[in-house]
């Protein structure tokens, strides 16, 4: 019933007995979650039975537990989601599920999701994102399955449902449920002999305000915000975001409206890409260079991602950004109170934060690309703080990666250190030396070429005579090769095994090359290329990271031959 009142919606009761019925349906070739669930064209989920035959195999995956729970669901409201929503309820109504919680219009952040599961003890929920891809009917939408620790199913349920959807012969749904969402407040039903089920509609961001304003000191924050003029510019890029940022930065903290742009969030977050780097958000890049702000911030569609730029748009890398926050995490409240475990990153992120670990003596993790491989970490105590080089920064509060949540933490560190942005960084690069890093992305290739790229590298790269290797460079530096692999990792905590998770060329000097196609993208090949470079001389640190890692880069399309598979001779974005 909360908030029923301002919506002047109220509690709805329908007394009418409402019928499930069975539907035969034809199975879907590719119904397999990738890194980060099932994304496809819209107009795939479009097709007749395509969304209702995923859905059905999530929760045919939960087994018996199924009967009697409740579900979060909600997405980032691009295109499609609505109607996803519609039969979700419809086919969870159908399925036994007692309880939903919906957010309102089906608008929830990715991290809200975590949250609402965690917070309400629910057996999971529906994320309805297809993330950073862009939306509207000629481009993307996605459907993810959370856990109940409020993670991303790991590879054992998404294996599960992929099998399912191989298989299905029919699902259940109640095609006569009518159910708005675009109220806050309770709905029941009455499902065939009597069984109730509710579908309660939640305020999208309140619960989420509540978890940050226990992590943070708001007080503090608001301080630097309206008391000291600490201008910031933030970039929702017309994705879920945006009432979050109303909320948390201008009503909160006491930002002036201006100071948040593209909030309205949009089906097609205005026909632009919701990727919040240095290409796609090169609007928040062009206003950062005017001066007029102290810090700058742009979250991807459903909120997890974020970018964070400094003071004429000087730029953190993800990877130097999980470094600093490491290394000042105490000065947040939350980590003050229940301690700093260990630390992690994904395989290809640069090695900045290692070596805060190291220097802190806390544990720290290297895991395959994609967050569901924090969970069991997190789950285990043995995690606090994490990240990823694809703009992505969380903790153990959650367990999803959270662009919001990154922002604030900035802001606390700057409040506690009264340091500005470069500065910060610039810092601790001082302190730590610097991990250079640039990542290239080779979008919507043709697939076949590049995975013989990918073998055919695997191939020569873990061949024996290519250790010791040496590569010459115009500018007089020679990579020496310590090792190659495709990685592998073994999770400590349940002990199963993931492999072929990118192509690694290990040099003497620490200096690293990784290959890997992208799990995300809907259609052909994303080639992935990440160059990373460790530096400590104090002449080297502070040049510009591409001047840096051009011999690599090159020594890296060498390698790989990749222009020739690609047929691409520049990438189509650089990181
Ligand atoms: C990409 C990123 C990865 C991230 C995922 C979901 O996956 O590289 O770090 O976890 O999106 O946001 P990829 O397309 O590389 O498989
Ligand atoms: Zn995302």
């Amino acid at each position: 019933m909360r908030g029923s009142r301002e919506s002047g919606c109220g509690m709805r009761v329908s007394n009418m007995a409402l019928k499930s019925i069975q539907v035969k349906t034809v199975v879907y070739d590719g119904q397999k979650p990738g890194t980060s669930g099932l994304r496809k064209a819209v107009k795939l989920f479009q097709q007749q039975h395509y969304t209702e035959n995923f859905v059905q195999s999530i929760l045919n995956a939960l087994g018996s537990s199924l009967v009697g729970s409740t579900l979060v669901v909600g997405g980032d409201g691009r295109y499609f989601c609505k109607q996803a929503v519609d039969i979700i309820i419809k086919i969870a109504a159908a399925n036994g599920v007692s309880k939903l919680l919906v957010g309102q219009n089906g608008i929830l952040s990715t991290p809200a999701v975590s949250n609402l599961i965690r917070k309400y003890n629910t057996i999971g929920g529906i994320v309805l994102t297809a993330s950073h891809n862009p939306g509207g009917p000629d481009n993307d939408f996605g459907i993810k399955f959370n856990i109940s620790s409020g993670g991303p199913a790991p590879e054992s349920i998404t294996d599960n449902i992929y099998e399912l959807t191989k298989s299905i012969q029919s699902y259940k749904i109640v095609n006569d449920l009518k159910c708005s969402v675009s109220c806050i407040g309770k709905q029941t039903f009455q499902i065939d002999n009597g069984r109730t089920f509710t579908v309660q509609v939640i305020d999208s961001v309140e619960d989420y305000v509540i978890l940050m304003k226990e992590i943070f000191n708001f007080e503090a924050l608001n301080n630097l915000i309206k008391e000291r003029r600490f201008s910031i510019l933030i970039n929702s890029m017309h994705g879920v975001t945006g009432p979050y940022v109303r909320k948390i930065f201008v009503e909160e903290l006491g930002a002036p409206e201006n100071n948040t742009i593209n909030i309205v969030p949009k089906e097609d977050f205005g026909g632009h890409h919701p990727d919040p780097n240095l290409t796609y958000a090169a609007d928040l890049v062009k206003a950062m260079q005017t001066g007029e702000y102290k810090l700058g911030a742009a979250f991807d569609g459903d909120g997890d991602r974020n970018m964070i730029l400094g003071h004429k748009a000087f730029f953190v890398t993800p990877s130097d950004s999980l470094a600093v926050l490491g290394a000042h995490l105490e000065c947040i409240p939350y980590f003050k109170y229940n301690g700093v475990k260990g630390f992690a990153r994904s395989m290809p992120t640069a090695g900045a934060i290692d070596l805060v670990a190291r220097d802190k003596n806390k544990e720290f993790f290297e895991v395959p690309t994609g967050w569901k491989f924090f969970g069991n970490l997190m789950d285990a105590g043995r995690l606090s703080l994490c990240g990823e080089e694809s703009f992505g920064t969380g903790s153990n509060h959650i367990r999803e990666k959270d662009g919001i949540w990154a922002v604030l933490a900035w802001l606390s560190v700057i409040a506690h250190l009264n340091q500005s942005v470069e500065d910060i960084v610039k810092t601790h690069w001082a302190k730590y030396g610097r991990n250079f890093f640039t990542r290239y992305d080779y979008e919507n290739c043709e697939a076949a070429p590049c995975n013989k790229m990918m073998s055919e590298l695997e191939a020569k790269i873990t061949n024996p005579g290519f250790i010791g290797q040496e590569y010459s460079t115009s500018k007089g530096k020679t990579y020496k090769v310590k090792y190659g692999d495709n990685f592998e990792y073994t999770d400590p905590i349940d002990c199963s095994i993931t492999s072929k998770q990118g192509i690694r060329v290990v040099f003497e000097d620490g200096s690293r090359l990784i290959y890997r196609l992208s799990g995300t993208g809907s259609s052909g090949a994303t080639v992935r290329l990440y160059a990373e470079s460790y530096e400590k001389d104090y002449n080297v640190i502070y040049q510009p990271a591409a001047k840096v890692l051009e011999p690599l880069i090159n020594i890296a399309l060498e390698l790989s031959k990749l222009p020739k598979f690609t047929g691409r001779n520049s990438p189509t974005v650089i990181t």
